[in-house]
């Protein structure tokens, strides 16, 4: 698909994209357990924190809430829009750009984060190390993604492979709770942390 597809394509899911309870975290419980994933697998606070394909800001605004400052980057300038309007006066950045490429500053990050995003782009280990120079020699990716019961993703296996093709480790944490996604699911879901 092209660029200009793609992002036509987001920019039509913007408007109901936070009623998955993942999406939008509306729902107490399943904004609780992302919180908690979070603390545990970033860096104490503040950290510089770029999320990319940050879609509608919900883990931007929960990062940030946290107290780190967060810059997401989205294709899609509806998703913008709506990560904007949750911005409130926390310590975040939001703008158009892709995550392919990012137009942010090398070695600045602690942390490149990215969910559900890098299964969906092409060259992914070229993708990999773009990101791995936004951070700082300490810094790392927290990834999450699945292979979803549609067809579509990438496995925890394929994911571990393109991290080391690029030169990364990869902890692999499964996220099976029917918590994370507000019911039951069958399929493989995981965040995987890079720290070198
Ligand atoms: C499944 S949503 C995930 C949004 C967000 N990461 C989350 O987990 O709530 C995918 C997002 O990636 C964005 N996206 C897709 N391709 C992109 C690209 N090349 N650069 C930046 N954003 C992209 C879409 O616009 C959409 O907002």
């Amino acid at each position: 698909m092209h660029r200009d597809e793609i992002r036509e394509a987001w920019d039509a899911e913007a408007a109901q994209f936070d009623d998955q309870p993942d999406h939008g975290l509306r729902d107490p419980a399943v904004r609780k357990v992302w919180g908690t994933l979070l603390r545990q697998h970033l860096p104490a606070a503040p950290a510089r924190i770029a999320d990319l394909g940050c879609g509608t800001g919900t883990l931007s605004v929960l990062m940030a809430e946290h107290g780190h400052d967060v810059d997401g980057v989205d294709l899609s300038p509806m998703m913008i829009t709506r990560a904007r309007a949750k911005a409130r006066d926390l310590p975040l950045t939001f703008a158009e750009g892709d995550a392919s490429a990012p137009d942010l500053p090398a070695a600045f990050y602690d942390v490149v984060l990215c969910r559900h995003v890098l299964w969906a782009l092409l060259e992914p280990v070229v993708v990999l190390r773009r990101w791995v120079d936004l951070l700082r020699p300490a810094g790392r990716l927290v990834l999450v993604e699945g292979s979803w019961s549609t067809g579509a993703g990438l496995r925890a296996d394929e994911c571990v492979e393109l991290l080391a093709a690029a030169g990364r480790s990869a902890d692999v944490i499964p996220l099976r709770e029917s918590t994370y996604w507000g019911r039951e699911i069958s399929d493989e879901r995981y965040l995987v942390v890079s720290q070198s």
